[in-house]
């Protein structure tokens, strides 16, 4: 009987199971959506039940439509948004919704958390305290909701919440850990300086495992809904990104990736821990026993292009379709039509704030250089090259910490863009190139269930068996000096504006 492995992306809006076969095949995949609940403007929350149930039904659709064998499956592995806080209590009960990664209302906390530990935050966790990771969410708890905080017995990420009701362990590993900023991220290990500043006790944080060792096994209960046998095994998993690096084969010095999903992902695999003093670009420990990863994330990238479409014009965007036309493609044609650099109009990707390489949770989007001359199609194509610019802004500053990104591999859903795609190896000066992986991030965690599982000797080997490149974009040689005029401009506008985002922000807070 062939074996089988499952991946689980507990992801944003909802969790999505692949089975995949040893070969890396996914022969099988069932989403199951949920909700987010926006309080307030700039908050995010979700129920950690709504990621429980919509895991244990996608794995039991799976199962059920692919009709395999239960006693196949070797290895269970998960991935997931990263950085939401869940907090349980002495009982195991969820305190308060899980405050999510895109929640953004801890910039406070952030200016407390640094200004108390200044560089040591940097030394220990390898970033400086951001809105979007744990620690600044917890410090938001501690000091809005302290009764919340007095009840808690538990402290997890969202996929690590999964594990618990899947097997009972409480548990973690690095590569999602590093998100909390809890750990010392170069000993791969919880940080005593960190746990001592948050008052957090012996027993609040799960065991740390490296992501491909196995974290524990699939309970009677927990089997039983699933759909599958008790004893499976749950591997550590993965963070998303460390997932889908792993799923395209990112695992060695010099590979790079970069993802295009709601915000934009420069990923780059590194052998030795490189920390940027600066805080423009994060490290994180990788999958990859013994590696970390540096990572430069812009926070709209698929996002903007979707606000353009969605709210600015919908008109367009259903005419199109009326034509029986797929949208994003028509508007690729229409993009097209006009030169590199949209004749002179730049877009700033900045409108849920920015992350990297500017840490500014009150950066905005911005169009420079409107003229009475451009139309729809010029703005359309300065989102696509605006991104462009944020995603090589990132690049730049990955390899001015001396870390190469010689071989670069697009993924996620606005790499279906041949133009984007063509825009961002021009403006990189590069060749961009494709996977066989369509599931990156279920494939990378069914990895490393199967190393978890003994079916893969180690991670690098498991990719270099599966993953395999299929399409490349060369740059145009033409496009790129074009687009570097206007990529030096782009940079110089956030230095000019900066100031006046912050400007902004007491304006409209008021
Ligand atoms: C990574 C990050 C996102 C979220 C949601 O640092 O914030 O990738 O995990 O996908």
């Amino acid at each position: 009987m062939k074996q089988l492995l499952i991946g689980v992306d507990i992801g944003t809006s909802g969790t999505k199971t692949v089975i995949f076969d040893t070969e890396g095949n996914a022969l099988q995949s069932v989403l199951v959506e949920y909700g987010m609940s926006q309080p307030k403007n700039g908050w995010a929350e979700q129920d950690p039940e709504d990621w429980w149930k919509a895991t244990y039904t996608s794995i039991s659709a799976a199962m059920e439509k692919l009709g395999a064998d239960r006693s196949a499956v070797a290895g269970i592995g998960l991935s997931g948004q990263m950085h939401g806080l869940v907090l349980l209590d002495a009982c195991d009960r969820v305190i308060r919704p899980s405050i999510i990664w895109c929640d953004q209302r801890t910039g406070e906390e952030c200016r407390i958390i640094n200004s108390d530990l200044g560089q040591t935050i940097i030394s220990e966790t390898a970033n400086e305290a951001l809105t979007g990771f744990t620690a600044a969410k917890l410090k938001w708890v501690q000091r809005h909701e302290p009764e919340n905080w007095a009840k808690t017995a538990k402290i997890m990420l969202p996929k690590d919440y999964v594990r618990y009701r899947l097997t009972g362990e409480f548990a973690t590993e690095v590569s999602d850990g590093s998100g909390m900023q809890l750990m010392n991220v170069p000993s791969r290990s919880w940080s005593k300086v960190m746990l001592d500043y948050f008052g957090i006790k012996d027993g609040m944080l799960g065991h740390m495992y490296e992501s491909c060792e196995a974290t524990g096994k699939l309970t009677a209960e927990a089997a039983a809904l699933c759909g599958l046998e008790p004893g499976v095994v749950v591997a550590g998993g993965a963070g998303d990104q460390a997932a889908s690096a792993i799923g395209n084969g990112i695992v060695k010095s010099g590979v790079a990736s970069i993802t295009l999903g709601t915000s934009g992902v420069v990923f780059v695999h590194s052998d030795d821990v490189h920390i940027d003093p600066a805080g423009r670009v994060n490290t994180f420990c990788h999958a990859v026993p013994g590696c970390w990863h540096v990572m430069g994330c812009t926070q709209g990238a698929g996002l903007s292009f979707k606000w353009l479409r969605d709210t600015i014009l919908p008109e367009l965007a259903a005419s199109l379709a009326a034509e029986g036309k797929i949208v994003n493609k028509a508007l690729d044609e229409i993009a097209a039509e006009v030169p590199a650099g949209s004749r002179g109009l730049i877009f700033m990707p900045y409108l849920m704030g920015e992350r990297s390489p500017h840490p500014d949770p009150d950066a905005r989007g911005v169009f420079f250089g409107l003229s009475s001359m451009h139309t729809r199609a010029e703005m359309i194509r300065a989102t696509l090259e605006g991104v462009a610019y944020s995603l090589y802004d990132n690049g730049c500053a990955v390899e001015s910490m001396g870390i190469p990104m010689s071989d670069i591999c697009i993924s996620g859903g606005g790499a279906n863009s041949r133009l984007w795609t063509q825009i961002i190896a021009d403006t990189y000066g590069r060749p961009v190139s494709k996977t066989n992986s369509a599931e990156s991030g279920a494939l990378g965690v069914a990895i490393l269930a199967g190393c978890a599982a003994g079916i893969y000797s180690s991670v690098p080997q498991a990719c270099a068996d599966i993953v395999r490149r299929t399409s490349v974009t060369e740059p145009d040689a033409d496009k790129t000096p074009v687009y570097r005029r206007y990529y030096d401009l782009y940079v110089g506008l956030y230095e000019s504006l900066k100031g006046r985002f912050k400007e902004l922000a007491k304006i409209s807070e008021n």
